[in-house]
């Protein structure tokens, strides 16, 4: 193996829970006592010793800790969200390329599902930079929007919640309320760039959107991974063959609109085509 490939990407180091967060019913925030030097939009792969190892995005890393912010769906986050303080878990990274913006941006971003917790790690990143923010977070309900209070607290930044049932907020899709919000005449919001994390309908939209409107955006795309850092060919999305562990997950709208799979179809485990 190439010796540039640096050891904690390729062996997991086990580290100690600092914290366990309940953030709603099916998601948790799980803190550790290390920082791995992760950059907004990057992701770690996570491993529970005996279970299996899966990617978890980067929430925060503060210099000092790591959180990961997990939805409970299978084997892995079920066993990790009955984890305790103390407890050791095995992580390798930081993996994959990041969201990248200019000092005193205005920037629209844009989160569904646990997307709001990388969309958070940015924000609060691009805010240090003097960056104005427009943050849509959507969710089902009410119940499930994630992240509130925390974007609240971060400086120039405007909140827009949007729940699918009207019981929160705008009544749809967060990504209808960005539309509507770029051409409120002359309230209209005016942006530089667009990020987003979520599923991958909601990106399609924001990548559909960006490119009607001329607005640079970039996306976070995710596929099944294993290795993390290009060996398996796991990750490989058609028809360009590009490794989203490396050349992702964060691509630019560009790039994104090359992949034919994108927003159709994704491969599992055993490089099986699962229409989305
Ligand atoms: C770059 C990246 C970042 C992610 N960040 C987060 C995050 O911040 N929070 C979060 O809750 N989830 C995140 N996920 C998804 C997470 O990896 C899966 O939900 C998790 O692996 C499920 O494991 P499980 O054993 O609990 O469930 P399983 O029952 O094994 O799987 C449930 C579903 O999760 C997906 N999945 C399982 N294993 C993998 C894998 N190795 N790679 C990709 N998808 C997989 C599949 O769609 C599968 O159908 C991320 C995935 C990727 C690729
Ligand atoms: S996960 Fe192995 S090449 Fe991307």
């Amino acid at each position: 193996m190439s010796t540039t490939i640096p050891l904690q990407a390729r062996l997991p180091k086990t580290y100690k829970i600092t914290s366990m967060k309940r953030e709603t019913e099916q998601v948790t925030s799980c803190t550790f006592d290390v920082s791995l030097g992760s950059r907004p939009g990057q992701f770690v792969m996570l491993w529970l010793p005996g279970v299996e190892e899966i990617p978890m995005s980067v929430a925060n890393d503060d210099g000092k800790q790591l959180t990961v912010t997990f939805f409970a769906v299978g084997e892995t986050t079920k066993k990790l969200a009955g984890l305790k303080k103390g407890d050791l878990v095995g992580l390798r990274g930081p993996f994959g390329t990041f969201y990248e913006w200019k000092p005193r941006q205005k920037l629209a971003l844009v989160a569904g599902g646990y997307g709001a917790a990388p969309m958070y790690f940015t924000a609060r990143e691009a805010a240090k930079d003097g960056c104005t923010l427009f943050i849509f977070v959507g969710a089902r309900s009410k119940e499930h929007l994630l992240y509130l209070s925390a974007f609240k607290k971060l400086p120039r930044t405007t909140l827009y919640i949007s729940t699918d049932d009207g019981s929160q907020g705008f009544k749809g899709f967060n990504v209808q309320l960005l539309e509507k919000m770029l051409k409120e005449g002359k309230q209209a919001l005016t942006i530089d760039q667009i990020f987003a994390c979520g599923p991958e309908r909601m990106l399609k939209a924001v990548s559909d959107l960006s490119f009607r409107k001329k607005i640079l955006s970039q996306l976070s795309l995710e596929r099944y991974m294993k290795c993390g850092f290009g060996l398996c060919g796991n990750c490989v999305v058609d028809p360009l063959g590009i490794r989203l562990c490396i050349d992702g997950p964060v691509v630019k709208n560009d790039l994104a609109r090359k992949i034919t799979e994108f927003g159709k179809y994704h491969r599992d485990e055993l490089g099986r085509k699962r229409v989305l």
